[in-house]
């Protein structure tokens, strides 16, 4: 590691524990510390995830670091500071913020994720892309889920900050977030050498219904197995945790998690009139679609049943017609 580099990441470790203290020591992080457990933050998460507050001043950390001998520089391309235009001086990136650390896999603190107190815009302020920080290779708490996946050989996957922790207090210790940017090739490589099968748990919203199909569909065409769990509507894992409870979320979302087909029937059949026979029959073509893409005779034989039975169907009828997609597959 270049000298550099360790500067950026010892800075990064240092600034860890001042906000942390900040937040759980000081009158001045009183307030966010509040936020944090009207939101159901425990003591115990604040401590496992590192939690913080950064101060509401312009030039605390240039402060701090600087008494610690930290170049300038060094600072600005760390992302901790901004210098400005006009007369070359620099101003702290994070302020009055819920400060969540990002740790690289080995367990360095390569960046920072401030989570405003309100409803500022935006909602989270992350370090820039640095040479220690490239936010597609990351994904937020692998280094401590690592021994529960390496256990499990699953990974539960998350969108946010937030869910991984909530999710954490409820026993899910295999959690990890894409920090709300999409899956990408990168996470896809560190998913497989640690998981044979992953659970995407992301929001119950359009996006996050939208993010988990194609999530899905990259995952299972690495080889990964996959599981999707359904949220209610609109509802995101933190917000069904702390609604109804540790253990409801266990045995109703993850123990309920569907496979990677009745995941995509429900894809499919989103917002559609079901009672309309052409509607119906369009979804049960498409369906048919689906389950010629099956590779196991025994996966495509149960889901032609379940279409059968669903809708009173012919089983020969349906296997008829799926033939006719499967020869045209091939
Ligand atoms: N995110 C981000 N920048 C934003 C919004 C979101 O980096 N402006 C990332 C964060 O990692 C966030 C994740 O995307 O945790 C999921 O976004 P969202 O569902 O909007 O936020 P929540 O995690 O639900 O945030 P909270 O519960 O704190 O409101
Ligand atoms: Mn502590
Ligand atoms: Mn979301
Ligand atoms: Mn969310
Ligand atoms: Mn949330």
């Amino acid at each position: 590691i270049p000298n550099d580099f360790q500067q950026m990441i010892d800075a990064h470790d240092l600034l860890r524990k001042f906000y942390h203290h900040l937040l759980v020591n000081t009158k001045d992080g009183q307030h966010a510390l509040e936020y944090l457990l009207s939101r159901g933050f425990t003591i115990e998460a604040i401590e496992k995830f590192q939690i913080g507050y950064s101060l509401n001043s312009w030039d605390f950390v240039y402060k701090f670091l600087t008494k610690r001998n930290f170049p300038p520089d060094v600072m600005e391309r760390a992302g901790l500071v901004i210098k400005r235009e006009r007369d070359g001086t620099y101003f702290d990136r994070f302020r009055d913020r819920i400060m969540f650390p990002i740790l690289d896999h080995k367990g360095n603190t390569i960046a920072f994720s401030g989570r405003s107190l309100g409803s500022d815009e935006p909602k989270y302020l992350n370090s820039p892309e640095t040479a220690i920080f490239n936010k597609s290779k990351i994904l937020y708490n692998f280094h401590q889920a690592r021994a529960s996946i390496k256990k499990t050989n699953q990974i539960v996957l998350f969108e946010g900050f937030a869910d991984v922790i909530a999710a954490d207090r409820s026993g899910v210790h295999n959690g990890v977030a894409t920090m709300g940017t999409s899956l990408t090739d990168d996470h896809i490589v560190s998913i497989r050498r640690s998981a044979e099968a992953v659970t995407i748990c992301y929001d119950g919203d359009k996006a996050g219904i939208e993010a988990a199909y194609r999530a899905s569909q990259l995952l299972h065409s690495s080889g990964i197995q996959v599981r999707v769990a359904i949220l209610p509507d609109g509802m995101d894992p933190d917000d069904y945790i702390r609604q109804n409870g540790e253990e409801k979320f266990q045995n109703e979302i993850i123990s309920a998690s569907v496979t990677l087909m009745n995941f995509k029937l429900r894809y499919l059949r989103r917002g559609k009139d079901l009672n309309n026979e052409g509607i119906r029959l369009q979804y049960i073509e498409e369906v048919l679609k689906e389950i010629s893409q099956l590779e196991k005779v025994v996966e495509r034989d149960h889901y032609l049943r379940q279409l059968a039975s669903e809708f009173s169907l012919s089983l020969d009828a349906l296997k008829q017609q799926q033939k006719q997609f499967f020869f045209a597959n091939k």
